[in-house]
């Protein structure tokens, strides 16, 4: 297995894969539809790896646009699935707009690698498909809950897609279930560019701390935690890219087809908002302006990952800690100036 096709290949983690696919010896190619990246992304990673990237910008729901690919480029052997909308708010306004994308880009893909005879897939979920979890920390075992908005409802059809599929076809298919991805690559070359008011806490962080924004507010300080903030597994984007490649790595080992496998991708421990914003502070010395405000509708109070699944079979675990993730964005931002 060598090119492997990775879609939303210019975004946040998108990008932070295929430096890590061209380290482990892989060829990528880009597809993207630059609806929430930057084509500037692609300058940054040929400038990081030395390699020249083959980009197509079209959209994976477009099936026709997609087998085109497949077919100039030939010999691809495996698919990272990362092209989606994220935004939960977003999507509680906008579901039509979430479905179609995040389901019509899976369906589309699967069709035109089906027609291709292309088998390794890997799939961006969420740890969102937990919804309240009532044992912590989770497994993959727990069944998927109800979950809070559109966006996480994709990611959790998404997921039923694929294992139905996988019962009625030669796929292998590994679905990741990402925590908190947060940091920046540590060349300070790619990182978050959050398109407008950032949802997310770390970009929110840092560009608080940046002067863009007036005010950090926590949203809740009166949740069932040690300090009444929420929590949460924030994992370094760099450790997460390379869970995708370890991913990669144990398809190409199985014999088996016709698969689908959960692995949730953490670090095993989870860190209040307020020990997020402590540590911002520890480690880059910048002042940080921010209070406690109203809790935000459909935030869950806590839920941190058990990573013994991907420590075992996928061989991998997150190597950079808190402080260096929150580093690495601190540094990211300081060049977005
Ligand atoms: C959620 C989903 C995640 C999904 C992501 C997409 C869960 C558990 N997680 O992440 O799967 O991929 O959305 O965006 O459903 N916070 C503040 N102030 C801010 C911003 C955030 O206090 O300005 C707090 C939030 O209340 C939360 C934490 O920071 O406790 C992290 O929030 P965020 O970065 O938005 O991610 P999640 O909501 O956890």
């Amino acid at each position: 297995m060598n090119k492997i096709l990775v879609t939303g290949g210019a975004g946040y983690i998108g990008s932070h894969t295929v430096v890590e696919l061209i380290n482990a010896g892989f060829k990528p190619v880009i597809v993207d539809n630059f609806s929430n990246s930057h084509t500037s992304v692609l300058q940054a990673l040929e400038s990081i790896t030395k390699a020249q990237i083959p980009c197509y910008s079209i959209d994976c729901t477009d099936y026709h646009s997609l087998k085109e690919v497949f077919e100039k480029e030939k010999n691809i052997e495996g698919v990272i699935h990362f092209a989606a909308f994220k935004a939960v708010g977003e999507s509680v306004r906008f579901p039509l707009k979430y479905y179609h994308n995040n389901i019509g880009s899976l369906v589309s893909l699967l069709r035109v690698m089906e027609e291709f005879n292309i088998n390794p897939f890997v799939f961006s979920s969420s740890c969102t498909v937990y919804g309240e979890p009532e044992t912590l920390p989770v497994t993959e075992a727990i069944p998927r809950s109800k979950v809070e908005s559109p966006y996480g409802n994709t990611k959790k059809i998404s997921e039923e897609i694929i294992e139905d599929y996988a019962r009625q076809s030669d796929i292998q298919a590994v679905i990741l279930r990402y925590f908190n991805p947060i940091g920046a690559h540590p060349s300070s070359a790619i990182g978050e560019l959050p398109i407008g008011v950032p949802s997310n806490l770390v970009p929110f962080i840092t560009q608080t701390a940046a002067g863009i924004r007036e005010k950090l507010t926590i949203f809740g300080g009166d949740y069932d935690t040690p300090d009444g903030t929420c929590i949460r597994d924030y994992i370094h984007v760099v450790d997460l890219a390379k869970a995708h490649v370890r991913a990669l790595e144990y398809i190409q080992k199985s014999t088996n087809t016709g698969f689908s496998e959960l692995f949730n991708v953490g670090t095993g421990n989870g860190n209040s908002v307020m020990e997020l914003v402590k540590t911002f502070l520890e480690v880059t010395g910048e002042p940080l302006n921010y209070e406690i405000g109203p809790r935000r509708p459909g935030d869950v109070e806590k839920i941190w990952s058990e990573v013994r699944k991907s420590r075992e079979i996928l061989d991998w675990t997150a190597q950079y800690s808190l402080k260096e993730a929150l580093l690495h964005a601190w540094n990211w931002q300081k060049t977005l100036k």
